[in-house]
């Protein structure tokens, strides 16, 4: 470029040298993605030191000039940290912006920084990069809401509750055990983003717009320097695809669906019908205008935002739906429901981790749940078929038991010591604390099998916690 040249371009897009007018303020208000973007900036930097790294070492730019834009880029990144980055109006996306100040800042070996890249590989790497790390901060805090769940459980092992199907009273569990329900689903998304984070482990850098270069780079390369696993196989590949994108919104989408079950019960259990729980002032609120109120709030938008990150997985799959080969603009809506569900799913995880480490749960009201006579239901057909009848008729009779109990309003206890199948011996099945007691098979909700799974817990959070600091 002649001086004039140079200077003709400042300000102008990245593609002036084709283009006879500027863009329109339509175009830009329309395709800009610089607000949300913004957030990739320190990807967007580590992405381009490995880029020029990479150049050098393949002889594309002389140690000095790498010198010259290493320096640049780290003007760049602390205009950005301090506030001072002027961006321009015609910054479309934050790539854009880094390599427009690096020109400027750099002149003519600023704008060797671009050779052999484009910015449909740069934006897949970024993105990679981000990922890695927020995916890997979002299940540090299913972690540490696990943590509060093993907690709570170990501390919970003297207590049942009634649990429920169809959210009828059941059979007794104890309440260690139904807080490590809990613990196992997150167990299971940890060990999802593990495994989504493996497979978006790899390098797209060096594919270009889509289909590699003329010029000698060198994709493993800058696939080791940053630390990813392998370098992509196909170029057309590597900039189009966003199957990493999807699995995370997937992944975020099940732990959030995970976070409303507990939010659910947690608002359930606090409401005066249950009393089960009773929640710390600093993780509830009180309303504008009824003065005795204290609401689950936080258990109740753990709950809501599921829909919003469903919403993120299923809108963004629909972007991806016929997308042709290669890279398309359409890709660039991938990045707000990637972060919109990193965000939401990071928060919720918090704030419901304080929420069930501050909760308070009322033994009175749930071991009065448990004890019912009727949970003790399957334990009398049970105790028929340990003295040989068919489990079928055991359960009709004790069926039966039940139905004259609730239509003549007479106490089981009282229909079961008269029975001459059953008799006196049987009340001790329905003795407080006893139907839970008897829950003893493996994986089962009595204090033997629960005291097992608490140490497989225990094992659990340590191989999570291995990984976690890997
Ligand atoms: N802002 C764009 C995105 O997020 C960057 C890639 C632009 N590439 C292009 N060919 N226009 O996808």
């Amino acid at each position: 470029m002649t001086s004039e040249e140079q200077e003709a371009a400042v300000g102008r897009p990245l593609w002036h040298g084709r283009f006879g007018e500027g863009p329109s303020d339509e175009l830009l208000a329309f395709t800009v993605s610089l607000p949300f973007d913004r957030r990739l900036a320190a990807d967007d930097l580590v992405g381009s030191r490995a880029h020029v790294h990479m150049l050098r070492k393949v002889g594309l730019l002389t140690t000095e000039e790498e010198g010259v834009i290493v320096t640049a880029l780290a003007r760049v990144e602390h205009e950005l940290a301090d506030g001072s980055f002027a961006f321009a109006p015609t910054d479309e996306d934050i790539h854009t912006a880094i390599e427009r100040r690096v020109t400027e800042i750099a002149g003519p070996t600023g704008a060797k920084l671009h050779t052999g890249r484009s910015r449909n590989d740069q934006v897949a790497l970024d993105l990679r990069l981000f990922l890695r790390r927020e995916g890997r901060a979002l299940a540090a805090r299913i972690d540490a809401l696990q943590q509060v769940l093993f907690q709570r459980a170990s501390e919970s092992t003297e207590i049942a509750l009634p649990g429920y199907t169809h959210l009828q009273r059941a059979q007794p569990v104890l309440l260690a055990h139904h807080l490590l329900a809990h613990f196992w689903a997150l167990a299971r998304d940890l060990d999802r983003w593990r495994d989504c984070l493996e497979r978006a482990d790899v390098s797209p850098l060096g594919a270009g717009a889509l289909a590699g270069s003329s010029l000698p780079l060198d994709p493993a390369l800058v696939a080791s320097d940053l630390g990813f696993a392998r370098p992509f196989d196909n170029s057309l590949d590597a900039v189009s695809d966003r199957d990493f994108v999807a699995e995370a919104l997937f992944v975020a989408a099940l732990t959030q669906v995970h976070l409303s079950r507990i939010g659910e019960e947690i608002a359930m259990w606090s409401t005066e019908e249950f009393g089960f729980v009773q929640l710390a002032d600093a993780y509830s609120t009180g309303s504008s205008m009824l003065p005795q109120k204290k609401n689950p709030d936080i258990a109740e938008l753990a709950r809501g935002k599921a829909g919003r990150l469903i919403g993120d997985l299923t809108g963004f799959l629909a972007t991806l739906k016929a997308l042709p080969l290669a890279y398309n603009r359409d890709l660039q809506e991938d990045k707000e429901p990637l972060f919109d569900a990193l965000d939401t799913c990071r928060l919720s995880l918090s704030a419901l981790t304080g929420l069930l480490a501050t909760i308070t749960f009322v033994d009175e009201a749930m071991t009065a749940g448990a004890d019912s006579h009727y949970n003790a239901a399957t334990d009398l057909a049970e105790f028929l078929v340990q003295q040989g009848t068919p489990f079928r008729e055991a359960h009709a009779i004790v069926g039966s038991l039940v139905r004259q109990s609730v239509e003549r309003g007479v106490p089981l206890d009282e229909l079961v010591s008269t029975d001459p199948r059953l008799g006196p011996d049987c009340l001790a099945l329905l003795e407080p604390g006893s139907a839970v007691r008897r829950r003893s098979t493996p994986g089962g909700g009595g204090p033997q099998p629960v005291m097992r799974q608490l140490e497989r817990a225990r094992e659990q959070l340590e191989r999570q916690q291995a990984w976690l600091e890997h």
